[in-house]
């Protein structure tokens, strides 16, 4: 488990960026947290820096559509997803699981 940071830091329709390596994107979509690789498939713009519509995070770049709770783009010009990670809260701290060699801990 990777510690992201807070639930305080997280409020809904906010986003961290874990810089990785691999950089995972963590939102809060109305009180709901998804974590997703944060390097949009299409080039290498943050998704993290995108903006949230529902379930789902729009590229800054060129405007792809992911699905946060899949990790599957939605529109052009992405085509391929992006991983997904499992997100807990643990005493007011959120973690992120799925990360290789971090899944033990
Ligand atoms: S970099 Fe994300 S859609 Fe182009």
């Amino acid at each position: 488990m990777i510690r992201a940071c807070t639930v305080d830091e997280l409020p809904p329709g906010e986003s961290v960026r874990l810089p990785g390596p691999p950089a995972i994107a963590v939102f809060n979509a109305g009180g709901q947290l998804y974590a997703i690789g944060d390097t949009c498939t299409h080039q290498d713009a943050s998704l993290a820096d995108g903006w949230l519509e529902g379930c789902f995070v729009e590229c800054p770049l060129h405007a792809a559509l992911f699905d946060l709770r899949t990790g599957m783009p939605t529109c052009l010009p992405a085509k391929d997803p992006v991983p997904t990670y499992t997100v807990r809260v643990d005493d007011g701290v959120v973690y992120v699981r799925g990360v290789a060699g971090e899944d033990a801990a």
